[in-house]
């Protein structure tokens, strides 16, 4: 059971490595984010949010099929940009709105190692493009003007001791 780190974990401010290697081990792992992923009840979950530095993330929206990145590369945005309310399963309880592009296009491998390009807007963009950021050890609240993530984490911080 992998467990998932919250802030303030060093895992969460690092770039992820490259995966090398794909093979069992490599889905084993996807596989179980997704289990946690779930269990969270969370749409997305990266590599370094259980504290592996991997650049691999997973999303499940709505009723979307599961999706696994494995070292996934942006290939586009779009220019217009979107205002969204986001959470994430490191920083639990918080949601703030955050602006990121509308649509995203993206090319990573899944599980099997065979490569893909995925092209989304909506709420499968927004997901894609916050769980990228993990691998940047980039959080949402990172994206925010700094009156705002400081507003934003005092929140955060202040709910995480109640
Ligand atoms: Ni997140």
């Amino acid at each position: 059971m992998l467990e998932i780190v919250t802030y303030g974990d060093e895992a969460l401010t690092k770039k992820a490595e490259p995966v090398r290697e794909f093979g069992p081990e490599i889905a084993q792992l996807a596989a179980d984010m997704l289990d946690s992923m779930r269990r969270g009840r969370g749409i997305g979950l990266a590599g370094p949010q259980v504290g592996r530095l991997f650049r691999l993330f997973v999303t499940q929206v709505d009723d979307d099929k599961p999706r696994v990145f494995i070292n996934p590369e942006i290939v586009l945005t779009s220019q217009d940009e979107a205002d969204y309310e986001e959470g994430c399963l490191s920083l639990p309880g918080l949601y703030v709105g955050v602006k990121r592009p509308a649509a995203v296009k993206m090319q990573a491998w899944n599980e099997k190692g065979r490569p893909f390009t995925t092209e989304a807007d909506g709420l499968l963009a927004r997901v894609m493009l916050h769980e990228y950021d993990h691998l940047d050890g980039i959080l949402f609240i990172d994206r925010l003007s700094p009156a705002k993530r400081e507003r934003a984490l005092g929140q955060y911080l202040r709910m995480i001791r109640m």
